[in-house]
């Protein structure tokens, strides 16, 4: 039986009666926001990664998920950022996206999304950022082509801006 649900999808808000069991990845392929990739859809390659934002103490607080494995259901009430969600204002690249295009970190594509949502959650969290941390948040992403190299180099760049940035403020 269809149930109705609430959430905002990048900066939509959605209200729909959906079968709740619907999965999160084929519904936000179905609206065309295709840059959230279906790959194994077992939860093993990371190409569907999205952001599920919760408000827990006044404060939204983003994780990264696997959207293949989470029904509609679960995502009441959050807010979900794809791909297409995270430079929607100034259509630039943001600088996670431009260390990618700066280290060649991306040859196919297809995992491409997958690991800028991983890495942006990291870096959206407060938690302390080191090189374990930043390589442990992209643990859930696969790539078959590139090879993981010039994608660790990328996010360490992102993650020296970083230490930078806070360093000076
Ligand atoms: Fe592979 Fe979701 S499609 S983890
Ligand atoms: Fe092709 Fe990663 S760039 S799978």
């Amino acid at each position: 039986m269809n149930k109705k649900i609430n959430f905002i999808l990048n900066s939509e808000l959605i209200e729909i009666e959906i079968n709740p069991s619907t999965v999160l990845l084929d519904f936000i392929r179905s609206l065309k926001f295709t840059g959230t990739k279906e790959g194994c859809k077992e939860g093993d390659c990371g190409a569907c990664t999205v952001l599920a934002g919760e408000l827990i103490e006044d404060e939204v607080i983003y994780r990264s998920v696997n959207s293949c494995l989470i029904p509609v259901m679960n995502i009441s009430g959050k807010h979900v950022v794809t791909i297409e969600g995270l430079n929607q204002e100034n259509k630039e690249l943001n600088p996670i996206q431009q260390a990618f295009v700066d280290c060649g970190a991306s040859q196919c594509g297809f995992c491409t999304p997958g690991f800028i949502v991983s890495l942006t959650g990291h870096f959206l969290n407060k938690g302390k950022s080191n090189h374990n941390s930043v390589i442990d948040s992209m643990d859930g992403n696969i790539c078959r082509c590139t090879g993981h190299n010039s994608i660790i180099r990328a996010a360490e760049i992102v993650s020296e801006k970083k230490k930078k940035k806070n360093s000076s403020m």
